[in-house]
């Protein structure tokens, strides 16, 4: 029996996976001549040529580029009318962003559980959230997987709800042929610098609507009519706009996106393959209707009883030591300060408030024992880095004895 790293063995891998962000000659010569060229901000034309570029490959009309993916997604809101008083469905099982952005824009989240096999929102419990006070629904394409389109577009067409895509981890992603982003009402992308298209921060939101793409565009451009005058604001709105250097890195970064997906998808197939030999660990499930999904995250589910009852952050702990990196993810959203901070600061109805005692159990098992986070630059890695992985896996399943003490 080998000696686990945690207990001082010999780790399965001592060397780092790729590193990301990727970059190179093309990413400097991009950024200089922006630099050299002096059009640092509003005016230059990187910005243009990359709101042109992202909505062809996002198969959208109209984009608009804006600072982050969380202020894409308050834009988004606001532009669909979402505001005091209105209701927006939301997963409880993403980054705060999603539901930071609905209080932001000064509406209220409500907290629906997720598919127990995607993580992402579950569709067949959207209906029972809706209420007179709904205004809109948010799908998020958790970890480059899309959310039930089909269904959830049904559900808000027959209600009369907006569809708002939260696209931060799904870049390129598809579901039956269509680009995350292009099937609801609006999309919002992120490039913050975890994600698998960055420029260290910045947003894209999508869409095919011109009235949505004109709002959104007023909204991040302090107000301003398309068109219209400089010292002239007919509308509230922000200064949310992306500088020209963010949108040169992010032309670069969009050519090299293609073929890292392709890296990205073919080795989560081989340790997919590997993992159906491995007892108590499941990854996610890739529905039939998703085309291209995008691994931002590669999602394992850990089933602790097939692992003599050790728990996920110790393994989690012992696969560190062995070399391979993983996180456990989320916490449900609708237990954070944020939400009860939110409620007081917006001063929400009391009826509102009892959604803080809510409780979703499938959101609740990712969380809290179940989920097991392998970040989108491990899989840029070889076969042979694949093959580390599922060692390790194998290495602590085999000696687990030596971590139930623990
Ligand atoms: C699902 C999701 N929504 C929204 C965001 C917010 O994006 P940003 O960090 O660019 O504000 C992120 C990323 O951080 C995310 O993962």
């Amino acid at each position: 029996m080998a000696k686990l790293a945690i207990d001082g063995g010999d780790p399965v891998r001592k060397e780092p996976f790729p590193r990301w962000p990727v970059f190179g000659d093309e990413e400097r010569e991009a950024l200089d001549e922006v630099l050299t060229g002096g059009q640092w901000g509003i005016g230059g034309e990187k910005v243009d040529l990359l709101v042109e570029e992202f909505s062809r490959l996002h198969q959208t009309e109209f984009a608009v580029a804006v600072t982050t993916g969380t202020d894409a997604l308050q834009i988004a809101l606001t532009a669909a009318s979402a505001g005091p008083g209105d209701e927006v469905i939301v997963p409880a099982y993403t980054f705060a962003a999603t539901a930071t952005a609905v209080f932001m824009a000064n509406a209220m989240p409500v907290f629906v559980d997720i598919d127990p096999d995607t993580y992402c929102l579950d569709a067949g419990q959207i209906e029972s959230a809706i209420t007179g006070r709904t205004k809109a629904i948010i799908p998020v394409h958790l970890a480059g997987h899309s959310a039930e389109m089909d269904a959830i577009m049904s559900i808000a067409r027959r209600r009369g709800l907006i569809v708002i895509e939260d696209c931060a981890q799904a870049h390129l992603a598809e579901w039956d042929g269509r680009k995350a982003g292009s099937i609801g009402d609006l999309g919002c992308f992120s490039f913050q610098s975890s994600k698998n298209i960055t420029s260290g921060e910045g947003g894209m939101i999508v869409t095919n609507n011109r009235d949505f793409a004109d709002k959104c565009w007023s909204l991040h451009n302090c107000g301003r009519e398309r068109g219209g005058a400089w010292y002239k604001h007919p509308y509230l709105g922000g200064n949310f706009r992306m500088t020209q250097f963010q949108a040169a890195l992010l032309l670069v970064q969009m050519d090299r996106a293609a073929d890292q997906a392709k890296i990205r998808t073919e080795n989560a197939a081989y340790l997919t393959a590997k993992f159906e030999q491995i007892e108590g660990i499941r990854p996610l499930k890739v529905d039939e209707h998703v085309t291209a999904h995008a691994y931002h995250l590669y999602i394992l589910r850990y089933d602790q009883k097939a692992f003599a009852g050790v728990s996920r952050e110790k393994f989690i702990e012992a696969l560190a030591a062995e070399g391979i990196p993983a996180a456990s993810g989320y916490v449900p959203l609708y237990g954070e300060g944020f939400v009860a901070d939110a409620l007081q600061r917006l001063n929400f109805l009391p009826s509102n408030r009892k959604r803080k005692t809510i409780s979703l159990p499938v959101t609740e098992r990712a969380c809290n024992k179940e989920a097991v986070w392998l970040t989108q630059n491990l899989l840029l890695g070889t076969k042979e880095d694949m093959d580390s992985i599922v060692a390790a896996i194998s290495k602590i399943k085999e000696n687990i004895g030596d971590l139930v003490a623990k």
